[in-house]
């Protein structure tokens, strides 16, 4: 391989969320951090020549997004993703979870029902609670390893006067990769019942053996009720670039999202993200390639690990992501001695079951986006500490 994902980076006093707030999350700074989503591998050196080169004109005022910037985007979605998208299409935001949450303040009122899928991303129950709207649960469901979607409660529920749904595709905890018969399914019933259709996409590009499929490409009447939110920023590590894409076919609602943005005066995005963002789309792929290669061995040296020294845990096999949600059920815990257990226990910092809702207790959600020495170190304490429950 030409890049090396074995490399350790010490990441401790940068200021990193992961590392640097552990006594904030978990009570102690004595832990290995593997909760939120962002990986331990380096921004490949084309991205950081971009930035680099960048700082040489020592100005950093307001600036404009170039064609290079929207081509770039155009081309990724073209040669990655079979989706023609045309630049009109294309608005940004600071991040993924800030555009769902200005779609809800723009398309919904106080009280509005908003369905979402637990056990999901967590901040997909706050950007509709803080905004004091109502949830909708449409629960998944488990079967043998693999979420599926309860089409016969959500029949049910999106009947009733529902605005809006926000999807997760990749879907994160549970990695799965939806197909296109059930995307067809949900995203016709959003066209039905007049209910707008929230995508966000944001692990796109962290697909193993399956493809995704962008939603808003399987129809036309499908794309004109949909935004898609994506970004750069899980792929190529650049979350704290706060640099996303949203896709907006239908003129009528980009209007109306962009109307907000620019109200909130965030629509010029940030000069790094927006180069980053260009980079990565433009030099990307072969480095994306060797890092899906790199992280589904880390998945494949995870699922044997427990198959073969913690069989209690079981591991739900992601499809996409480098996250992965353990079934931690047979340990016998209740949730908040499980959450006690990995943190005093076994000293590492996951991500909480219930925090992803309903179907979440009993799951613990692990990032496995780190060199496996790490990750092999990790399981060494988990099974150390199955071992003395
Ligand atoms: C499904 C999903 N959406 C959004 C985000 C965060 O997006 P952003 O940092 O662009 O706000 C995450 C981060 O883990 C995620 O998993």
């Amino acid at each position: 391989m030409k890049y090396n994902f074995d490399k350790i980076v010490d990441r401790k006093n940068t200021n990193s969320t992961k590392y640097d707030m552990s006594k904030e999350m978990f009570g102690t700074d004595n832990i290995l951090p593997m909760w939120v989503a962002d990986m331990d591998f380096e921004t490949p050196d084309f991205i950081v020549n971009s930035l680099r080169k960048r700082t040489d004109h020592h100005i950093f005022g307001y600036s404009t997004k170039p064609d290079s910037y929207y081509n770039s985007i155009i081309n990724w979605m073209k040669n990655r993703h079979n989706w023609d998208i045309k630049k009109d299409w294309i608005t940004s935001s600071p991040g993924v979870v800030p555009a769902i949450n200005m779609a809800v303040l723009s398309f919904t009122n106080p009280k509005d029902k908003i369905i979402i899928q637990p056990p999901v991303y967590h901040l997909f129950s706050a950007a509709v609670q803080e905004n004091d709207r109502q949830i909708i649960n449409n629960q998944l469901k488990l079967v043998n390893g693999k979420y599926q979607i309860d089409f016969d409660d959500l029949e049910k529920k999106i009947k009733n006067d529902v605005k809006m749904l926000i999807f997760c595709n990749p879907h994160n905890p549970g990695g799965m990769v939806w197909n296109r018969d059930d995307l067809l399914k949900l995203g016709n019933l959003c066209v039905e019942n007049n209910v707008l259709f929230v995508s966000d996409e944001i692990h796109l590009d962290m697909v193993y053996e399956k493809t995704h499929i962008p939603i808003s490409s399987l129809s036309p009447a499908i794309a004109n009720n949909t935004i898609t939110c994506m970004a750069p920023s899980k792929t190529f590590n650049l979350a704290g670039l706060s640099s996303s894409v949203l896709i907006i076919q239908n003129e009528e609602i980009r209007n109306k999202f962009n109307h907000l943005l620019h109200n909130l005066h965030i629509h010029y995005g940030n000069i790094f993200g927006n180069i980053a963002l260009e980079s990565a789309y433009t030099y990307g792929e072969e480095w994306l390639e060797q890092l899906l290669i790199y992280l589904k061995e880390n998945i494949n040296f995870v699922v044997d690990y427990f198959q073969d020294n913690i069989p209690k845990i079981k591991v739900i096999v992601p499809d996409a992501t480098y996250l992965m949600w353990l079934d931690c059920r047979n340990l016998n815990l209740s949730n908040e001695e499980l959450k006690n257990f990995f943190i005093q226990k076994a000293k590492i910092g996951l991500n909480d079951g219930p925090s992803f809702g309903p179907g979440g207790e009993g799951f613990q959600r692990i990032n496995i986006g780190y060199p496996r020495s790490i990750i092999e170190a990790a399981l060494k304490k988990i099974k150390k500490a199955v071992d003395n429950l």
